[in-house]
């Protein structure tokens, strides 16, 4: 089962050859969780990687590269930065620039459900009208030459799938690569259970690749999304964040080479185990934050990453109220060493609520 995991895949073509790859979430997929990230990445693993959010409107002006949401490091490759936008010159402009800086394909944003993108026609209200989502995946294929990837919930169709299936052959024709699907309601926002049986109907109806999203929380949930709707890669968003050595154990079970500084010890599995991984990772995001957003913007950064990871943690609560207290990075590192100077117990599951 678990070679299949591997062999099955329409998007080898591409170099796409491990099961799970991040999500794009704003305020959080930025260059220092990336980083945490990838150190748990097997040696010759490759998927693509989102950034956050970028506006099409504001990238042309924007110095890209020097901007907190588009900083990356030397060493990222495979870099598919997301785009929201439905303007012809604006995603050109874009494009062109991302190329320049380094993308490897662009991402379309038609997920996002908050009331800006809502007005200005763009992000999930792209949804409601598939001629003109066909347009703006057009707008980006006829910029690039590098693969073009379309984001989407299942909104809009009113759980009407043949609704869904035309709207995404719309955006096959126009030249998308492959589509990701979060099968979740523009209304159910990120509350909820994401409908993975969403996933496999259209798995099953298209032969191009499809990428299935929503609710992945451990290792095992990406062979069980895997096994459930046949989708040919598995994202994840806040359980990647919170659990970055997923990649560990993933790549453990599935016989990857690990780099050499995890050679020497085995993925975490239990729940202590765990509790301390997350420790570690935190110290290297909150060093990462501060090297590339400096004081300020680096603490609210790491608030925001123990806000939304933290649930998993037994004493969660206490973390959060931790940074929150803290008013300087330094301040923070201190109280953190005390609190995982004591095991700490990470739970497999949480509510997700964020
Ligand atoms: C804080 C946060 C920010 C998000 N921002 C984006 C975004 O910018 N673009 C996008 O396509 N999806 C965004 N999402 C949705 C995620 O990419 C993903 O579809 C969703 O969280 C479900 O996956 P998960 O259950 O693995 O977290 C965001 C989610 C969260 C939690």
């Amino acid at each position: 089962m678990l070679s299949k995991l591997l062999t099955s895949n329409r998007l080898e073509p591409y170099g796409i050859n491990f099961p799970v790859c991040l999500a794009p979430m704003v305020g959080l997929t930025h260059v220092a969780l990336r980083l945490v990230i990838r150190d748990y990445m097997p040696l010759n693993a490759r998927v693509p990687w989102p950034t956050e959010m970028l506006n099409s409107r504001r990238l042309p002006n924007e110095k890209v590269g020097f901007t907190a949401e588009t900083f990356r490091g030397e060493q990222e490759t495979f870099l598919m930065p997301q785009i929201l936008g439905n303007e012809e010159k604006a995603i050109y402009e874009s494009v062109k620039k991302l190329e320049a800086w380094g993308a490897q394909g662009i991402d379309i944003n038609m997920g996002c459900p908050v009331q800006k993108a809502l007005r200005h026609n763009y992000g999930v209200a792209l949804m409601g009208d598939s001629q003109y989502a066909a347009g703006v995946v057009k707008m980006a294929t006829q910029s690039t030459t590098l693969p073009v990837s379309v984001k989407l919930r299942a909104a809009g169709t009113n759980g009407d799938f043949s609704y869904l299936l035309n709207f995404v052959q719309g955006l096959r024709q126009s030249g998308a690569s492959w589509i990701c699907l979060h099968p979740r309601t523009a209304e159910q926002k990120r509350r909820g259970s994401a409908d993975w049986s969403q996933i496999k109907a259209l798995r099953e109806a298209v032969d191009f690749p499809i990428i299935g999203n929503g609710d992945i929380q451990t290792a095992q949930d990406v062979y069980n999304m895997k096994e459930q709707t046949g989708c040919d890669l598995v994202m994840s968003g806040r359980g990647l964040a919170a659990r970055p050595w997923m990649l560990w154990q993933l790549g453990e079970d599935l016989g990857f080479e690990m780099p050499e500084h995890l050679k020497h010890r085995e993925a975490p599995r239990t729940q202590e185990e765990e509790g301390a991984e997350y420790g570690r990772c935190l110290f290297k995001f909150v060093d990462l934050c501060e090297k590339y957003f400096g004081e300020d913007l680096g603490l609210r950064k790491i608030r925001y990453y123990i806000r939304t990871t933290a649930v998993w943690l037994q004493f969660g609560h206490t973390l959060g109220s931790i940074s929150t207290k803290s008013k300087t990075i330094e301040e923070l590192k201190i109280s953190l060493e005390v609190f995982f100077r004591s095991p700490q117990i990470m739970f497999e599951y949480t509510e997700l609520r964020q």
